[in-house]
């Protein structure tokens, strides 16, 4: 029903296991995680103080902001841990024949590296 527009970021090969990767889209800083083989698309800004998060630490489904190890949720966004309450935005996912897409209007939950049949 939704015209969900998703803009291809990277080839699959691109995403390490266990690391992520800034990127930028209209304006907004991206960064692209492969934890346990899904991609993860979440605002690569952490709500403290700005820092990128692309380069911090992934482990059980988070990741910690490398300056002062604020933990979000790669899934939700959700702040779990460290010097600020505030979440971060998540973004939907879709990897197809080794390109990575994701979707600036959709966050993650729900649609979140779902393999398209019709792509
Ligand atoms: S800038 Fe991320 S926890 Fe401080």
């Amino acid at each position: 029903m939704s015209e969900a527009t998703y803009h291809p970021l990277a080839r699959s090969e691109e995403l390490e296991e266990g690391k992520g990767r800034p990127f930028e889209l209209e304006g907004h800083r991206i960064a692209l995680v492969r934890h346990e083989g899904t991609v993860y698309a979440i605002d690569d800004l952490c709500p403290h103080a700005d820092a990128s998060l692309a380069f911090g630490p992934v482990e059980n489904g988070c990741i910690a902001c490398p300056w002062h190890y604020a933990e979000f949720r790669l899934s939700t966004g959700e702040a779990l841990s460290g010097p600020t309450p505030r979440g971060i935005r998540t973004y939907a996912v879709r990897e197809a024949e080794g390109e990575v897409s994701i979707c600036l209007d959709l966050p993650a939950s729900g649609d979140n590296a779902e393999t398209s049949p019709e792509v």
